[in-house]
Order: C-alpha cells, then structure tokens, then sequence
C-alpha cells in the first residue's frame, strides 16, 4: 500500500490525459486554452501500465481528468482500460460535460461507475459568462441521463464572490428533486489567477452555517473519504457538500496522489514541481515504477502552503485537472 510519513494512505489516483480544455473558465483559462507544451500526452499503452502499477500498491479509485478528457477521441478505450485493471473497483471522471448527451451511454458501457461535472452557475446567461460557452442546459440533459444509467454524479461550483454567490437558493430548489451531490469548492488561488483570486475568493463557512441552521445534518464519512464535508436533509433527494482548501486540517485527510498528461507525478496540487516518471511509465518495467512512486512518496509534505500564497508549480488547474 502507498503510504506517506504521516500515515496517509493513498488509495485513489487522479490521472490528467489531457490538459487541453475548450472551455475558458475565468479562475482556470480566462484566455482559453494555450498550447505551451508538445502535447506528448500519455497513450493508452502508458496509462495501462500506470493502473496496473498503482492498482498492485493498493490503489482502487482513478480518476480521469483534464483539461477536458472528452477531448481525446480514445476515452472509452481509457475508461476501459482502468476498468479491466484488477484491483480498480470505481472508474471516475471530472468534465466539463459538454459532450454528456453524445457520450455517456458509451462512457458508462466501458466502465465509468461515476462522474464530476463542473456547474458554476445554474442561471444560463451566468454559466456562459464564467465558461464562455452557453452550454448549460446540454450539459443538464446530460446529467438527466447520467442519473438514469445510475452512475454516481457529482455537480462541482467554484465559489466566485462576484459570480455566483448569491446562487445557494436555486441550487438549494435543483437538490430538491435531482438525486446527485452537489459541492461548493472554495476558489483556490493558482500560479495565472492571483488578481481574480483576491477579487473572488470566499470562505465556505457562511453556506455550511446556513446549511445547519436549516437542519442539514453532517454525514459521518470513513476515514479514506477525503476532504469534502458532505450534508443531508430528508426533505431533498439530492446532498450537498463543501471542499474548504483553505480550512484548518484540510490536508489530513489527503488521500490522493496525481499523474499529469505528461507523465509528471505531483504529490500535491499545489506542489513545487511535477516529479517526471515518464521513462518508468514508457519502459512498461512495473517494478521499477512502483519503486520509484515509493521513493518519491518519501517526500510528500504535510500540506500546502496556499495559506502563504504559494502555488507551487500550479499555474492553473487545466494542467492537473483538480
Ligand atoms: N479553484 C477551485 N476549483 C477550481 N477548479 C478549477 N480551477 C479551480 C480553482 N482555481 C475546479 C473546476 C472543476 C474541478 C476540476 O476543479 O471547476 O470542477
Ligand atoms: Fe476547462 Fe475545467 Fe479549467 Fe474550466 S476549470 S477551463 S472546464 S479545465
């Protein structure tokens, strides 16, 4: 099992196989996508090899992400590939959800068992100005048909002071009767986004305060859960949860280790660098990989230090898809 110094175990492997994204989100791309590197991204081969190596250290959950993975034309190939890897129970994804309705028919048939769509904003014209595309209401089709294939969905929204702050009612009224999870991710400050990050960042706490006063009850997580804070209420089918970065212990529950497109492997979101694993991962010798993930596991540090303004190598999250 991948364990660090503090006695984190790190059963659940987030996997970037892109980091293009179409979509130009004001706290991520505001410019949208620009090609800075040789976009030399992992191939089928490599990311099969990185599942079976992390699956034999006791790695369970991969995630896929992006930028946006739906952007490369082999993702059923890659969610079935994670899937057939013995060992990986919970195939996931995080999208932006714009190809949903085309897609997660077949997305669901190669094995994805969950999905993370990324919702900022239910008020139309508000989503289209904070993505630049106006797409909400195909990605909402999209998640209608989710629900009805039975996969798990979760709804991410970045908290944005300016943007959607005032949205905890009608997201509130969606929960209702639409049975996912949605979470309220505080904005969290990058190497691109400081000027955006001071005019937008906001605490998570007021909406947790509110959520109780209104008789959402905490639902006790295991241990391995990782650091969202999830809320129930009988009266809504659907849950809610926060994920406070800058919330005091929030790294003690880190359960989660990072690959980028290019083969990097970041023991943090918010680390000085991506260690470069490529040559293990290509050589396709499972051993050694799994000697060097040891290794380099020795040195993950027991935070972030977003706290003190330090973003580390993260410039913004498309790079490492969260
Ligand atoms: N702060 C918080 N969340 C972010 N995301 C992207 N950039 C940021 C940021 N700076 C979110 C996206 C998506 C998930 C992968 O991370 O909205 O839901
Ligand atoms: Fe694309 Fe996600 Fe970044 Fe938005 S947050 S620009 S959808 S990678």
């Amino acid at each position: 099992m991948l364990q660090d110094k503090f006695g984190r175990r790190f059963h659940y492997l987030r996997l970037s196989i892109t980091d293009v994204c179409n979509f130009s989100c004001e706290y991520c791309l505001p410019d949208g996508y620009q090609c800075d590197t040789d976009r030399d991204f992992l191939s089928l081969e490599e990311i099969t090899h990185i599942a079976s190596a992390f699956a034999q250290l006791g790695t369970s959950k991969i995630r896929i992400t992006g930028g946006e993975p739906s952007l490369r034309k082999d993702l059923p190939q890659v969610i079935q590939a994670c899937a057939n890897t013995q060992g990986i129970k919970h195939v996931a994804m995080t999208t932006n959800g714009y190809k949903l309705p085309d897609h997660i028919d077949s997305w669901v048939e190669a094995g994805l068992t969950s999905m993370n769509i990324s919702i900022d904003s239910l008020d139309p014209r508000m989503f289209a100005s904070i993505t630049g595309h106006d797409k909400l209401d195909v990605i909402l089709r999209g998640i209608d048909r989710a629900i009805e294939l039975g996969i798990t969905v979760k709804v991410n929204a970045v908290l944005m002071r300016h943007f959607n702050q005032g949205e905890l009612k009608t997201f509130l009224n969606w929960l209702k009767t639409t049975p996912l999870t949605l979470r309220f991710i505080e904005l969290m400050q990058t190497g691109d986004n400081q000027l955006f990050f001071d005019k937008n960042h906001t605490s998570g706490q007021p909406i947790k305060d509110q959520l109780i006063a209104d008789g959402w009850q905490q639902i006790v997580r295991d241990k391995t859960a990782g650091p969202a804070q999830e809320f129930s209420h009988p009266d809504y089918q659907g849950r809610i949860g926060l994920i406070m970065p800058y919330s005091k212990d929030f790294c003690a529950t880190c359960n989660r280790l990072r690959i980028s497109a290019l083969g990097k492997l970041h023991l943090c979101l918010f680390s000085d660098q991506g260690l470069d694993i490529r040559q293990f991962i290509a050589d396709g010798d499972t051993q050694r990989l799994q000697d060097e993930l040891s290794t380099l596991l020795g040195d993950k540090k027991s935070t972030h230090f977003l706290h003190d303004g330090y973003t580390g190598a993260t410039k913004h999250l498309a790079m490492l898809g969260g």
